[in-house]
């Protein structure tokens, strides 16, 4: 008999996007006629830019080619996306960032898992609350984690909450912690971070020797100047910082699959013998061993994002998605709803009315608006009390939903 691998029976309960799903089969199931507008999961709805797919297309033909056929791609991505990537999104911004530290992936969630191949058992750890499930369920898969208490909270994780209380922005771990996952602009609460909170937590990270994980995956969405994009606008970042980046966002490839993650050389760990080993070496090696790469289809349809069509196009998408982003956060205001979020981020994250809690607000929407959002408390304990909605939908939809939920 097979053993399974017994940390998954530890996961407290479904990942929330596919417990949503079943919630909201069912509720279909009983109710066929329902016309549900979904605001629940983050996904673009948007078609592809157009420099993407025309860039896509050409690279199709030129597979049809003898000379233009491409077979198994560097694991690490071509080097003229990489290059793309590191002038445009980090040399442009002052991050001394090279194509070489560039890894191009197929998704953000895919990267912030694996990497835990590379890191060791016995890492203190250490999760904002609430906190994008995929950093606490793929710890616990690894067997990097204890048990779940009554409250979901995983043993020999240190949880750092975010609430209204202090603005959503983390405190400092208390006690000291080897690797933080930070997330700006936030998902769930849409939160971003500044200069100087960032500078603390590299200040912190230097001084424990701790490694920040940090997900970038919705920068694009950054609306004010001053706040950064990237945690190597930081001094001090290149010794303790990971970067994961999308196209999923931005440019719409959730469905296309298209990501990154910035490994700096120079950036060390601990073996259990106490001598010091480059991450980039291991990261390499993992990618080398257990991917393929991404198609050469996908990277020449990514590398579009950075010509000037690309820019453009992208930006008008980020401005739809902040408009509905904008328009969500009126709209619940005026029905009396307390609003954080959807400034520079797509997501808006509400304060459930008081004696509604998160999963009795989503039942309450969805049964009564037929619309689909996502309860706070499925990111952890401290999203008790809170809602999230994501701007990504029609404008039809979104005004729809927001006609609904007013009439309630
Ligand atoms: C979300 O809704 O939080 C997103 O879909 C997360 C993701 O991109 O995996």
């Amino acid at each position: 008999m097979a053993l399974v691998n017994g940390n998954y029976l530890k996961l407290k309960a479904g990942y929330l996007f596919p417990e949503i799903s079943r919630r909201v089969k069912a509720f279909s199931a009983a109710n066929p006629d329902a016309a549900l507008i979904r605001l629940g999961i983050g996904d673009v709805t948007e078609p592809l830019p157009q420099a993407c797919r025309t860039a896509m297309k050409n690279a199709i033909d030129e597979m049809g080619t003898p000379e233009g056929f491409h077979g198994y791609g560097p694991e690490q991505g071509y080097g003229w996306l990489r290059e793309a990537i590191a002038k445009h999104d980090f040399q442009a911004r002052g991050c001394d960032i090279s194509a070489e530290e560039i890894f191009v992936s197929d998704g953000s969630k895919c990267d912030s898992s694996n990497i835990l191949d590379i890191l060791g058992e016995g890492n203190r750890i250490a999760v904002t609350d609430p906190v994008y499930p995929v950093y606490v369920d793929s710890n616990v898969m690894a067997g990097r984690t204890g048990e779940a208490d009554d409250g979901g909270r995983y043993g020999g994780l240190s949880y750092l909450p975010i609430t209204a209380t202090n603005g959503f922005s983390a405190p400092l771990p208390a006690e000291p912690v080897d690797l933080i996952y930070l997330c700006f602009p936030n998902n769930p609460t849409g939160a971003v971070a500044t200069r100087e909170q960032l500078k603390a937590w590299v200040d912190y990270a230097l001084e424990h020797k701790a490694l920040i994980l940090f997900d970038a995956a919705y920068e694009a969405f950054i609306q004010d100047p001053e706040i950064p994009h990237s945690i190597y606008e930081i001094e001090g970042a290149r010794q303790c910082a990971i970067e994961f980046r999308s196209f999923s966002k931005n440019a719409g490839f959730t469905g296309t699959r298209c990501a990154l993650t910035v490994v700096p050389k120079g950036l060390t760990g601990t073996s259990a013998s106490g001598e010091e080993v480059e991450l980039w070496g291991l990261w390499n090696r993992r990618q080398s061993t257990k991917f393929n790469g991404v198609s050469y289809i996908v990277q020449r349809g990514a590398e579009a994002v950075y010509s000037k069509a690309g820019q453009s196009e992208v930006k008008a998408l980020i401005s739809f998605y902040m408009e509905n982003a904008a328009i969500i956060r009126r709209e619940l205001t005026n029905a009396g709803l307390t609003i954080y979020g959807g400034e520079h981020a797509p997501y808006v994250w509400i304060k459930t009315p008081a004696g509604v809690d998160s999963w009795g607000f989503f039942d309450h929407l969805l049964n009564k608006a037929n619309v689909v959002g996502t309860p706070g408390s499925g990111f952890g304990a401290a999203g008790e009390g809170y809602f999230r909605l994501s701007a990504f939908n029609s404008r039809e939809n979104v005004n729809e939903a927001m006609a609904r939920i007013r009439a309630l």
